[in-house]
């Protein structure tokens, strides 16, 4: 017998054209698996069948790969099981929808969603759950289909290579980016290698703005939320202390599935002026945060403004342990961030081993040599960014989608060279990403035709 939405998917999407099924492995507990097995045999009529299952997790990836499943149901209650697992198959680089089998209680449901499950199902297992089941595949299928052809999409390493990057050592830490004068890509910068270390890489990490003019992040990253940093400044200032859980509180994760926390900054530039931002309470405050969030994530990266009157400024840039400091090839700007850099020399005691520069909006017609203007502002060079002119840019700050997730596999070569160069700069914070990166683009496998089938 075939299952009520079935008979519709499984002609137009999965059986059509040669009686292709669905293969499907069941990771759960024997009592939640016994049922998923005797219902959907080997070639059973329905085009869904289970080809294999078990209770533990820990070989799980080599089955996906060996038995060509598309379809994986995995219960949190399996030995072996970990958030990450269910991350890392959510980002198969093949078509791999995954199903959450979820007790009825707790919170499991919300876990595996944001693990990167698809969709959750409810234990006990009945007829009712098989039925559900097997007319959702095509649905799954399709949205799997779809997310891994969209911007953004990154498919979880190799299992050699992702060895290979976490054996890497790796330095987590705070990174500002900043220059003395306005409009040099801050914001730009900051969101993109944020993007970069927690959505390429799947590092731990919060993105801050902590600009005191407003940085608009959360425009850049597409977020909406009503607490910020002046939100959490409030509360600081009444309870006078900071815990890990109010940080947890006032962030905003980037989109399910993703390691990308977003404090956006304030949204009033009057806010700036008020008590729990200003003078030595906002600098108690930025200070007690950054604290915080650096024994939370593994990357915390902070837009700032330019201005140093700013105390708030000011104590990111004295407390990050990388100060990235973007200037572009005109002389005005060079001119200013030399100057403003032997200022805070004498004034704040700057180490210069903290400081590098990134060279923003690089053109070979701006009449200026490279190594010049390293020597010039008397900081290493931590990367080169040519100026973007297809207008992309733009387009993802309006579409708040961060460019370089955008643009992943751009084909327009000077696309390609920024999003490069971007890369480049985040691989400075955290070196394993230059692999991860060389793998960014493997096209998914189509050795089934069921993606054509889906997609095309
Ligand atoms: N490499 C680049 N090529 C072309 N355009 C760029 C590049 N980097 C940044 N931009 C654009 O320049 C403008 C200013 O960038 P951004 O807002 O990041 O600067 P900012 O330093 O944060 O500015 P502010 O001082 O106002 O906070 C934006 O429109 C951005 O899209
Ligand atoms: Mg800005």
């Amino acid at each position: 017998m075939r299952g009520d939405g079935l008979q519709a998917g499984a002609t137009t999407v999965v059986g059509e054209g040669g009686g292709e099924t669905v293969r499907v492995y069941v990771c759960a507990p024997p009592q939640d698996a016994r049922l998923f097995v005797s219902a959907l045999p080997p070639g059973n009529p329905r085009g869904v069948e289970v080809v294999s299952f078990g209770s533990d997790a820990s070989t799980l990836e080599q089955d996906v790969q060996q038995l060509g499943v598309t379809v994986v149901v995995v219960s949190p209650q399996v030995r072996n099981y970990s958030d990450e697992l269910v991350a890392r198959l959510s980002r198969w680089p093949d078509l791999l929808v995954v199903v959450g089998l979820a007790p009825p209680t707790g919170d499991w449901a919300r876990q595996l969603t944001t693990a990167g499950a698809i969709d959750v199902l409810r234990t006990p297992v009945t007829d009712r759950t098989i039925d559900v089941f097997v007319s959702s595949v095509p649905g799954w299928l399709n949205r799997a289909a779809r997310m891994r052809a969209g911007p953004g999409w990154v498919a979880a390493l190799p299992a050699q290579a992702a060895q290979a990057v976490q054996a890497m050592g790796y330095r987590q830490g705070v990174w500002v980016f900043w220059s003395p004068k306005g409009g040099a890509g801050k914001t730009t910068m900051a969101c993109n290698v944020a993007a970069l270390l927690g959505v390429v890489a799947q590092r731990k990490t919060l993105l801050v703005d902590a600009n005191m003019n407003g940085g608009h992040v959360d425009l850049h990253m597409g977020v909406e939320t009503d607490t910020t940093l002046a939100s959490l400044a409030y509360l600081y200032h009444a309870r006078g202390e900071l815990l890990p859980r109010h940080v947890q509180e006032h962030v905003a994760p980037w989109r399910a599935g993703a390691s990308l926390d977003i404090l956006p900054g304030i949204q009033r530039v009057e806010q700036a002026g008020e008590e729990p931002l200003r003078g030595r309470q906002g600098q108690a405050f930025v200070q007690g945060l950054l604290d915080v969030a650096g024994r939370m994530y593994d990357f915390v990266v902070v837009d700032v403004g330019s201005s140093v009157n700013s105390p708030v400024h000011r104590t990111v840039l004295a407390q990050a342990d990388g100060v990235v400091v973007i200037a572009t090839p005109d002389r005005a700007a060079l001119v200013d961030t030399k100057t403003t850099l032997e200022t805070l020399e004498s004034v704040m005691g700057l180490e210069r081993s903290r400081y590098t520069l990134v060279v923003n909006m690089w053109t070979d017609q701006a009449g200026l040599r490279r190594g010049d203007i390293t020597r010039f502002v008397g900081l290493s060079e931590a990367g080169l960014v040519p100026y973007e002119t297809t207008g992309g840019m733009l387009l993802a700050v309006n579409t708040g989608e961060p460019f370089v997730l955008m643009n992943l596999k751009a084909s327009d070569p000077r696309t390609q060279q920024v999003v490069d160069a971007l890369a480049g700069i985040a691989a400075r914070v955290y070196p394993p990403l230059d692999t991860i990166w060389q793998h960014r683009g493997r096209p998914v496998k189509r050795k089934t035709g069921l993606f054509d089938r889906l997609f095309g």
